[in-house]
């Protein structure tokens, strides 16, 4: 199927999975509306995004605030004319061992990982349920499928997504919303690389690059077949 034309918002479109995932659709002729809190490198994403010859445009919000999720996807909508894809991609790594880990710390994530992507499916909603079809795309985490040392908040707030994700594909399909919800290994960005979980190689682990190109061709699906779950790992030990 080709997504030439299509409009997709992307939350955290930024940097990282965001980014190259907007990449990669900008070339398909895909328009995109990114966000994140950072006003800088939103519009320097955008610039970059221009240059492809596609709509590029922005909102600064943050996700954990349900009224400002709302204000920044109308703007995007009303920008973009109408949304055929959310890539819900916005997310925080915090971690830290349980005992030791401020409980603030802990709330955050779970603020940010799982409210996130609640407010802004349930933002987005009205506008693919008016246009007769959409699709979502859920990033939670090989993290969210078995919980591990030093990742009890990440991990909890990941597998809440899963959950949260089959709830929403159970509800959405019947108005041909194809809800998609994908489990990422280790990817080399600055959530990874910071976090210490490339082991001081990110060249080992998966790239964005990687990433995007798998979102692109599970769009690129015809849209009789949905892929409910996914999966990917590097093939590196
Ligand atoms: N990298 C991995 O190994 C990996 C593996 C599995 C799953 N994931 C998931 O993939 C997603 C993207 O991760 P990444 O590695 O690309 O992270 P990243 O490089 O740190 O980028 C995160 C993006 O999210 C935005 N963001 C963070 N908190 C936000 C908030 N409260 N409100 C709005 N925007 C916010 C950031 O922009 P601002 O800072 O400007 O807000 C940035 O654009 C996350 O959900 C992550 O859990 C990552």
């Amino acid at each position: 199927m080709t997504l030439n034309g299509k409009n997709a918002i992307i939350t955290g479109g930024s940097r990282g999975l965001g980014k190259a995932v907007a990449t990669l659709l900008a070339k398909e002729g895909v328009n995109i509306g990114i966000s994140g809190r950072n006003e800088e490198s939103l519009k320097s994403a955008v610039a970059e995004l221009e240059q492809l010859g596609i709509k590029a445009f922005y909102a600064v919000f943050n996700v954990d605030e349900e009224a400002e999720v709302k204000k920044g996807i109308a703007l995007l909508a009303e920008k973009l004319g109408s949304i055929d894809i959310l890539i819900n991609n916005a997310g925080i790594g915090t971690f830290g061992k349980l005992a030791e880990m401020p409980s603030q710390d802990w709330e955050q994530v779970i603020k940010t990982n799982l409210f996130g992507v609640y407010y802004t499916a349930q933002a987005v909603h009205p506008y693919m349920k008016e246009n007769g079809s959409g699709d979502i795309i859920n990033v939670a985490s090989t993290a969210g499928l078995k919980g591990g040392a030093g990742m009890s908040a990440y991990a909890a707030s990941k597998a809440a997504v899963i959950s949260l994700s089959q709830s929403m594909m159970a509800e959405w399909r019947k108005e041909n919303i194809r809800v998609i919800t994908l489990t990422p290994s280790t990817i080399a960005t600055d959530m990874s690389i910071d976090g210490g979980l490339t082991d001081g190689n990110p060249d080992k682990v998966l790239q964005p690059e990687d990433f995007a190109e798998w979102v692109r061709d599970i769009l690129k699906m015809n849209r009789r077949a949905l892929i409910a779950n996914g999966s990917i790992f590097s093939t590196n030990p």
